[in-house]
This record gives C-alpha cells, sequence and structure tokens, in this order.
C-alpha cells in the first residue's frame, strides 16, 4: 500500500465536468434518492416512449429483482448511431487500428450508420430476430462492433466469445444459449500471428448436435481459404452486396436482454451474465462521460478485447452512445515493437488510454526508453481495470507514460456491473496509487466481515453493494437461482461482489482481489474449477487442484497440483503435454504456469482438498499454513513443500 497522495490538478478541478463539491453533492443526492437522480440522468439517452418509473429493485432473498425504467422503449442502437447523425455524421466514429502499423481506417458514423444497417440485413435474410442469440466470434476489427450493434439493431442478443477460447469452450457456449448464428472470420490476426477462428468454429459445430446452428457468417480478415459448408456458410462480404443500407431499429422495451457475456466463477461452468437494454446504457455511457471526463472532439482509447465487458462497455456502448470517436485495436502492445502502444497514441492523437495493469507491467520491465522517444503529449488521462494494480506501477505509468501531468483513473468493475462501480472522477477526487477510491453516483460499497457484519470506519473485509444501480446484471441466462445463489446468498440482501477489500480512514477502497475460487491471470478471470475439470478429463491424470499464486507480470500465474493415475510417470514431458492439453480444452488465457505433481492432495477427512493449504504452498508462505491436524493425511504437506515448482 502507498501512502502517497496526489492532489486533483487545478486545470482539471476548473475544466473536468464533476469536482470535489460537486462529487459529493451528486453521490449524495443519487443515493438519498435514487429514483429522483436516475429519472434525471436516465435522459441522457433518446426513448422512443419515455420511461414513467425508474428503479424497481429487490435483493430480498428468494426474490431477486432487478428492473430500471422498466415501461421505457428504446433502442441500443439508435442511441449509438442514429441520433449522433444529423450533428455529427462526418465525425469519426471508430478509429481502427491493424495489427500491422500499416494498416489503419476511420469510420464516420454516417458509414457506421451504413455498415450496421447493412450488417443487420444480411442477418435478417438469415432469420435472425428480436430475442434470438446470436454468437460472435471475432477479432479486433470494425464489423466486430458492425456485428454487436447490428444484433442490438434487430434485438437479438449477441454473446461474444473471445477469439482466444478454443472450440470446446465455444461450443459450450453456444450451446448454453441455444445460439442458431454464428459470426466468425476466416482467421484473426494478433503480433503477426494468424488465428484459426473459422475452423475453431467449424470444430466447436462439430461438437454439438447435429442442426444446432443454421448459420455461419464469415468475414474476410487474412483472405485464408477456409472451408465453407454449402447452405450453413456464407462471405460476409457477399451477403452484404445483397442488401441496403436500411435497416429499421427494433424498438426494445429497456428490460429486453441485449447480451449475454460468459464469464468464470467459483464453482461449475462459465455464466451467462445477462444484461439489458436501458439501465445498462444509461450507466455504461454515462459512467464513460465522467469517469474518462470524455468532451466532444477527443480520441479516446481503451486496449481491451470486446470479447471481454470491458470492450462492450468502454469501446463499444458508453463511448459511441456519447458521440465519441473510439479507438479499436486489432493488435498487442509489443508488436512490432514495445513502443507500439506509444506510436499509437501519437498516430491518431489519443487525449484518454484505458489498459490494464498487466500490460503496463510488462512494458515497464522494458524500461523508460521505448515510451520516452514517443511525444505522447496528447494524453490528458490514463486508466487502468481489470486487477488491482500495484503502486510501482501505478508511478510508473503516472510518471513514465503520463509525464506526471495525467491522472490515472483505476476503475473497479467486474462483467457482472456493466459498467464502473468505483473510481476516482478525475476532476473531484485525490488519488492513491492503488487505491480504485470512491463509489461513483447511485453506487453503496460496504465492507463486511465473514459473518456479514457491516463494518464501518478503516476496516477490511469483503465488498459488497448494499443497493442496485441501473447498469447491474439482471440474471444468469436460463437460471435465475443461479444468479440468486452466486451474488445474493452469502449475504443475504446483498450483492457479493467476490472481493476482499480495504477502507482506510479517508474512506477510500483497496480492492485485494478475489476472495472466492477464481483466480485473475493477466486480468481474465478464470475460474479454479474450470482448469481443474480439464486436467482430469486427460486420461493420465487422477485428481487435480488449481489454486492462484503472485506472478510478476500477470498478477496471478496458474499453480496446478496434479495427482497421475496409477503407474504413470511425472515426466517433463508429460508436464508440457498437460498444459498443452489445457489450451486445448479452454484456450491459451487458461494455461498453468506451473504444475506441481503430487502423489496426494492435502485433504479432511471427509474427502475435502484444503485449497489454504494448496495456496500458501504455492504463494511460499511455508510457515503459515495454518493447522493442519485436521488432515486426514498429514504427511501429504511435507512432500507437497519439498517438490514446490518454483516460480517463473
Ligand atoms: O477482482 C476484481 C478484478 O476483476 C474482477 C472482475 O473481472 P471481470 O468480470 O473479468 O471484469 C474485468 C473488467 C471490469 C473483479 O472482481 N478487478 C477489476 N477491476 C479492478 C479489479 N481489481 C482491482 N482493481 C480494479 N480496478
Amino acid at each position: 500500500m502507498s501512502d502517497k497522495v496526489y492532489d486533483v490538478p487545478a486545470a482539471w478541478a476548473h475544466k473536468a465536468y464533476v469536482d470535489d463539491a460537486k462529487y459529493k453533492a451528486m453521490y449524495e443526492a443519487s443515493v438519498k434518492d435514487p429514483n429522483a437522480f436516475w429519472a434525471e440522468h436516465g435522459k441522457r439517452i433518446d426513448w422512443f416512449h419515455p420511461f414513467t418509473k425508474v428503479k424497481n429493485t429487490s435483493y430480498d432473498p428468494g426474490h431477486v429483482s432487478i428492473k430500471w425504467f422498466e415501461d421505457g422503449i428504446t433502442n441500443v442502437a439508435y442511441n449509438c448511431v442514429d441520433r449522433h447523425l444529423a450533428e455529427r455524421g462526418d465525425q469519426v466514429a471508430i478509429i481502427w487500428e491493424g495489427d500491422d502499423p500499416s494498416e489503419s481506417k476511420k469510420i464516420t458514423y454516417r458509414e457506421l450508420s451504413a455498415e450496421v444497417n447493412k450488417f443487420a440485413n444480411v442477418l435478417r435474410n438469415r432469420g435472425v430476430e428480436k430475442g434470438d442469440r446470436v454468437t460472435i466470434y471475432l477479432p479486433m476489427i470494425p464489423e466486430a462492433a458492425y456485428a454487436m450493434l447490428a444484433c442490438a439493431r434487430l434485438g437479438a442478443v449477441h454473446s461474444v466469445v473471445f477469439g482466444g477460447f478454443s472450440p470446446d469452450s465455444l461450443s459450450g457456449r453456444v450451446a448454453d444459449c441455444a445460439s442458431k448464428c454464428i459470426i466468425t472470420a476466416d482467421e484473426g490476426l494478433r503480433g503477426g500471428r494468424k488465428v484459426p477462428l473459422k475452423a475453431n468454429v467449424d470444430a466447436a459445430i462439430n461438437l454439438l448436435p447435429p442442426d444446432s446452428v443454421d448459420h455461419v457468417v464469415v468475414v474476410r480478415r487474412t483472405g485464408a481459404a477456409v472451408d465453407m459448408t454449402p447452405g450453413r456458410d456464407v462471405y460476409y462480404d457477399e451477403a452484404a452486396a445483397l442488401v441496403t443500407d436500411e435497416c429499421p431499429a427494433e424498438h426494445m422495451n429497456a428490460e429486453d436482454p441485449l447480451f449475454i457475456l460468459y464469464t468464470s466463477g467459483s464453482t461449475g461452468k462459465p455464466k451467462g451474465v445477462l444484461h439489458t437494454t436501458g439501465g445498462y446504457l444509461v450507466y455504461a455511457s454515462m459512467t464513460h462521460q465522467y469517469v474518462f471526463d470524455y468532451h466532444p472532439g477527443e480520441i479516446y482509447w481503451c486496449t481491451a478485447d470486446v470479447g471481454w465487458v470491458t470492450g462492450h462497455s468502454y469501446i463499444l456502448y458508453g463511448p459511441l452512445a456519447n458521440g465519441a470517436t473510439t479507438l479499436m485495436f486489432e493488435g498487442v502492445p509489443n508488436y512490432p515493437s514495445v513502443s507500439r502502444f506509444w506510436e499509437v497514441i501519437d498516430k491518431h492523437q489519443v487525449n484518454i488510454f484505458y489498459t490494464a495493469p498487466t500490460a503496463i507491467r510488462s512494458l515497464m520491465q522494458a524500461g523508460e526508453e521505448p515510451v520516452k522517444k514517443t511525444s505522447r503529449s496528447s494524453l490528458r488521462l490514463l486508466g487502468s481495470v481489470g486487477e488491482p494494480i500495484n503502486p510501482e506501477a501505478w508511478e510508473w505509468y503516472h510518471r513514465v507514460v503520463g509525464d506526471n501531468r495525467c491522472p490515472i483513473v483505476d476503475t473497479w468493475w467486474q462483467t457482472e456491473t456493466g459498467g464502473i462501480l468505483i473510481t476516482p472522477l478525475p476532476g473531484a477526487i485525490k488519488l492513491k496509487p492503488g487505491s480504485a477510491t470512491l463509489p461513483f453516483f447511485g453506487v453503496v460499497p460496504e465492507v463486511v466481515d465473514a459473518e456479514g457484519k457491516v463494518l464501518s470506519g478503516a476496516c477490511e473485509g469483503n465488498l459488497v453493494i448494499a443497493d442496485s444501480w441501473p447498469g447491474q446484471m439482471r440474471t444468469v441466462y436460463g437460471d435465475h437461482e443461479r444468479f440468486e445463489q452466486t451474488y445474493f446468498s452469502t449475504y443475504p440482501g446483498k450483492y457479493f461482489t467476490g472481493d476482499g477489500c480495504r477502507r482506510d480512514a479517508d474512506g477510500y477502497y483497496w480492492i485485494t482481489g478475489r476472495v472466492d475460487d477464481v483466480i485473475n491471470v493477466s486480468g481474465h478471470r478464470m475460474g479454479t474449477a474450470e482448469v481443474e475439470s480439464a486436467l482430469v478429463a486427460h486420461p493420465k491424470v487422477s485428481e487435480a487442484a488449481v489454486v492462484g499464486f503472485p506472478h510478476d507480470i500477470k498478477g496471478q500465474g496458474i499453480y496446478a497440483y496434479v495427482t497421475l493415475m496409477a503407474g504413470e510417470e511425472p515426466t517433463e514431458a508429460l508436464r508440457k503435454e498437460l498444459v498443452a492439453w489445457v489450451r486445448k480444452e479452454i484456450g491459451p488465457i487458461a494455461s498453468p504456469d506451473l504444475i506441481q505433481f503430487a502423489p496426494g492432495l492435502p485433504k479432511t477427512r471427509s474427502g475435502k482438498i484444503m485449497r489454504r493449504i494448496l495456496r500458501k504452498i504455492a504463494e511460499d508462505q511455508f510457515e503459515s499454513l495454518g493447522d493442519t491436524s485436521t488432515l486426514a493425511d498429514p504427511g501429504v504437506v511435507d512432500d507437497l513443500i519439498s517438490n514446490r515448482q518454483n516460480k517463473r
């Protein structure tokens, strides 16, 4: 923890939408009378029929129900595109920067409108209607934005699956929401390497019952020859040549679903987080404006992938609803060189830059020179998201990247929250490196102890949110009971975030990381149970337990304890085979960093694996293993310690 405080620069306090006094007044108003507050701010988007009801939410056990603006009628694509045409039709909506620095493209709002309408017509011609689910498995190309907005225009529910997921993971997600249509590309391109997206889609469909998927729309990215199944697969450009660029925006109820996004939890398969239309857009656009202090004409760049919630809310929906210019980057931070981010900032004169701590830490390793050789004079604000940012990385980001000039907004939120919940507002809130600081308007964080007692003042415990905000997820797709169980049963009457947190004497929140069996690897959320079930699916593995361990670059690495079937030899070759196996089963982001072959795992007499002990061993904290007397065989612990794998 750092005790340094960075004051709000004077220029910021004057120019920003919100200064200290205004933050306090607005926050106060938002929690005192949420109905009045959100009735006013709900008007920031256009409604075909205005809402008359604002907040109708209950966290009561057994009756959790979340509705905002429930009788309003609108359309998200209309708000992100059409409503800007009169005033800013010729303004750039999306700057696309390709993987190869020689490739980039600017798309105006007028062009975006034509593209989205065409894409919507292509989908409509394939029978996609309001309420249908469409899976999008695309690289970071403009068509990803067109496809998402096209779904929103038709009232279809998109489920974007990150291009780094395996065919297995993809098929599970297609099956869970019964998507009849998949949108993909021939290949993706990242860091000069090709990703066989269409081949992955074919492999995923092969894992499903016959006739599960009716249509595959293939965008040509690299032009590679791919297998096309007649009657099912169509090239996007060929289909788009046959349609007009006019497609009416469906009238959607505020509570109609907008998208599903699968995310990992402590147990079981990834769950489909469901977000709806009105509240989500109001919240994404409002946070985008205030947190990034976005002013018209500015160039804004969020480096996330649209496969994650950050890409949904802060590359696409928030910025476009605000009529912003948003940059979409296909590549990676270190290709062709570690100066890439900073070169893109200069090339497109980026004013606001939003990235993840893992990227900052890895670029930090390359030293200051690759940053300093670029100008970055256009920058005025920096952002961080996805995991706790350690004070060293924060300071480097501030001093080297931002030349001590740009405030950093460390934004805490989750797939489930739809938008940012705890964050500084740059003109209002003093910064402390490593703290996400204070709640956004309408957000009521509380810190509770293990029994659910609400702690006051400076304290440490688990982070819950006491009341609803418009961007909150509404349910787990197809499983409302799991929604209640996962988020509202640990501390009845409150939304449990799964995060631990400290609050200091100034009321600042310091997120300490997950307190459940979720780990955060390079800002990617991973359920340890998912990696375990991939490992035990290998014929030579009898049992596996997976925990996180501190990793200099990734934040957390994946540490797997593996017990082999009787008679199997624990060889280096098998270790490599298991890493490759998990990559194939889930995707590269789930590759274990360390695998320890363990003849036995520490279990209670009732057979439950004591993960606490495994975590401590992986963290090198042999002295604080705690009570091991309840173990069925305390001897296994000595073996685990003496064979602990070294960190890379
Ligand atoms: O543990 C918190 C961490 O990321 C989790 C949410 O992951 P995901 O749903 O994938 O969304 C990531 C992007 C919003 C949280 O439970 N997390 C996210 N942002 C921060 C963070 N931890 C600390 N500080 C943050 N700023």
